[in-house]
């Protein structure tokens, strides 16, 4: 368990809670993604608890393949000078809700052809013969045409 006192936390506090290397935590400050507080004399980064909603929200965001501009975007729509309500966090939704029902499509279409032929051009499998024969399907581009959206 992470312990923590009063409301801010070292880097360190940060990233075991978040379950992100430090090293992350520096990178996403610097990209403008969180912002951390310098500490009296020390000068040690010291984040506000809610910093934690943030990681998880850009943690997610990558997973869902939002880049880390996009990202950035999303998280400039929320009030930088004090701590987001859940109001400020629903703004987001509407773009979120898109970019996670275009994944789960991606999700199905990668489910439902894992043992079929996606047209990648390998030729490896009996149903290529069928669905890509002689590779017909790199007319329409790179990669596994059969798999794109
Ligand atoms: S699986 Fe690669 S071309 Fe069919």
């Amino acid at each position: 368990m992470v312990e923590v006192k009063g409301e801010l936390m070292t880097i360190g506090q940060v990233a075991a809670r978040a379950g992100v290397a430090t090293s992350a935590l520096r990178f996403y400050e610097e990209r403008g993604l969180i912002a951390s507080e310098r500490a009296g004399t020390s000068g040690h980064r010291r984040y506000h608890r809610s910093v934690l909603r943030r990681i998880a929200f850009i943690t997610f965001a990558q997973h869902v393949g939002l880049t880390l501009a996009e990202i950035g975007g999303e998280l400039a729509r929320l009030p930088a000078n004090r701590t987001p309500t859940r109001r400020d966090w629903s703004a987001l939704t509407t773009t979120w809700r898109a970019r996670i029902d275009e994944r789960i499509a991606e999700m199905e279409r990668l489910r439902d052809s894992l043992d079929d032929c996606i047209g990648c051009g390998c030729l490896s499998l009996d149903r290529c013969a069928i669905a890509n024969p002689g590779d017909r399907v790199a007319d329409a581009g790179p990669g596994p045409v059969r798999w794109k959206p």
